[in-house]
């Protein structure tokens, strides 16, 4: 008998979205035998097919029915034939609000045998967290237009927080470094004199305080005031351009950073392509006191759909967060040293049909290295 059962609901989505959860689902299945707990699924067809078929993106209880499941899997959402942003806002967007998914977390890592373009650097320097803020700032739809379509058209869309946005996603930010690192394995990142004043890692802000005064003049105070209850994190901060120079030039001065939804959503992008590329990269849509929602990043990749060449490792990794986020700690490292283990040993590139092997087989060998 399993000690425990969680109850998953699979959304594969659209284009290769299919194909790569079914390889995650397979490593995930293989990884609940091996360390003794139940996964119990339930599929849901929303995304482009079921739109042009039937004129609606998302039943009105989509958000109701999710909340009885202990997590959800994501493929991608995107279709060709959809003209840009239904599916996205009508399905993406919609769930992380109704499920208040506030925080999307972004491993960059690089794994070990897999090519960045950032010349010169190894795992060691490519090893951070992205702590998104997930459902606030320009993307609450905050805005208008008016006199649209005459010389005279106006367009706002605001970047909208409040203190209490800002806050629960700033704490979430400091205790994820608590989870990286302990006083016995500090971040390698911390010269001997941090180490002393007792920290173990380090939380940097990415914001734009010299220009977007009112929004990330809020984030700073209240970065400032929720370390005080954080001694053991070193803090720091960056503005957002600066921070994109630093994750190409000097990676490895982060370990875990903390921004708003709109300049997360970019700087993730950049941080993919430092890991070796969307193929690799997963995330996942935390409500720490909810249901959360993991994905892959990539998007649904239409012109590879069905050809067995799409990388598979992203849904495998998010459902690996998944399993960290269930309290499966163990089994998700155990899938994370085998996709190291595939990465570093097997595989010939990340890129979509240059792997070495089909998507399939790339499931197979994580299964078989666990
Ligand atoms: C992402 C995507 C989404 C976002 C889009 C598809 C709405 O780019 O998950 O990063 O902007 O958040
Ligand atoms: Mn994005």
């Amino acid at each position: 008998m399993a000690d425990k059962k969680y109850k998953i609901a699979i959304l594969p989505g659209d284009g290769t979205g299919p194909e790569v959860v079914a390889e995650g689902m397979k490593v995930l299945n293989a990884a609940a035998e091996k360390f003794n707990f139940a996964i119990e699924t339930e599929d849901f067809d929303w995304g482009g097919d079921r739109y042009l078929a039937t004129g609606n993106v998302l039943p009105d209880d989509a958000g109701e029915t999710l909340q009885q499941f202990d997590a959800v899997f994501l493929g991608a959402i995107g279709h060709p034939d959809v003209k840009p942003g239904i599916l996205e806002k009508g399905i993406l967007l919609k769930l992380r609000f109704e499920l208040d998914q506030y925080v999307n977390l972004r491993p960059v890592k690089l794994y070990p045998g897999v090519e960045t373009p950032l010349a010169g650097k190894t795992p060691e320097d490519i090893d951070y967290v992205v702590v998104r803020e997930n459902t606030g700032g320009i993307y609450t739809g905050t805005g208008g237009v008016s006199m649209q379509g005459t010389d005279n058209e106006v367009a706002v869309q605001s970047m909208v927080y409040n203190h209490f946005q800002v806050e629960r996603c700033l704490r979430f930010a400091f205790e994820q470094v608590s989870k990286r690192h302990t006083k016995e394995n500090p971040w390698r990142g911390l010269s001997e004199a941090d180490i002393a004043e007792g920290k173990i890692g380090q939380l940097t802000l990415c914001g734009k305080t010299n220009v977007l005064t009112y929004v990330f003049g809020l984030w700073e105070r209240t970065f400032y005031e929720v370390a005080a209850d954080y001694p053991e994190v070193k803090t720091d901060y960056c503005h957002v351009d600066a921070t994109c120079m630093w994750m190409v030039k000097n990676p490895e001065w982060f370990d875990v950073i903390v921004t708003g939804n709109i300049f997360g959503d970019i700087i993730t992008d950049l941080g993919a392509m430092t890991q070796g590329g969307m193929g690799i990269a997963a995330g996942g849509n935390i409500n720490p006191n909810g249901v959360s929602m993991f994905e892959p990043i990539g998007g649904s990749a239409p012109k590879y759909t069905g050809l067995g060449v799409i990388n598979p490792l992203a849904a495998i990794s998010a459902g690996a967060m998944m399993l960290d986020f269930l309290g499966e700690a163990e089994a998700a490292a155990a899938i994370d040293a085998s996709v190291a283990y595939v990465t570093g040993n097997k595989m010939e590139s990340m890129a979509a049909r240059k792997m070495g092997y089909s998507t399939s087989e790339v499931g197979d060998l994580v299964v078989a290295s666990l």
